[in-house]
């Protein structure tokens, strides 16, 4: 059978995308991938996190005061609530400071966001996601689960008061 030159290119071209792709799936989360996951905060066990067992501020989440100047918030996001931050019990940062988020899953994949702010990040059960911020302002904020993480999505979110 006769191949003509310009029909060898193209199949040339065709062989190379094709090569092209499965190397992206194959090798696209190391090296040249592109990082969508805020996991500076590091991996945890998200069996650890459900049973209260990790041996660190997520066992009893909250805020803990490191100085004057700097307080870490830890949050559990399970379905379908923030703990702290959903129902009666808002997160309860001072203005003026440094406040570091560490925001973990026990179930599922979530979303934290805080409305009015930049802070927004996606919640990976084994991974910390951590946010660094400075409210100018005292005021409460809306606390949001963006991501879908059940039936019950829609209801997920909480507060933020930021006080003097
Ligand atoms: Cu949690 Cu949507």
């Amino acid at each position: 059978m006769q191949v003509h030159n310009f029909e060898k290119v193209w199949l040339g071209v065709a062989l190379l995308l094709i090569v092209g792709f499965i190397a992206t799936i194959a090798y696209g989360s190391v090296g040249a991938g592109i990082s969508m996951v805020d996991d500076s905060g590091g991996t945890i066990s998200a069996q650890a996190v459900q049973s209260g067992e990790t041996g660190t501020g997520f066992d009893d989440p909250g805020v803990v005061k490191q100085s004057d100047d700097h307080y870490v918030v830890y949050v559990v996001a399970r379905q379908f609530q923030f703990s702290p931050g959903s129902g009666d019990n808002p997160i309860r940062v001072p203005a003026d400071a440094r406040i570091t988020f560490k925001v973990t899953s026990a179930d599922v994949t979530h979303g934290f966001s805080i409305t009015e702010t930049n802070i927004n990040t996606m919640v990976i059960p084994g991974q910390v996601a951590e946010v660094s911020a400075r409210f100018d302002e005292t005021g409460t904020y809306g606390l949001v689960c963006h991501e879908y993480c059940g039936a019950a999505h829609h209801t997920m979110g909480g507060s933020v008061e930021v006080v003097a």
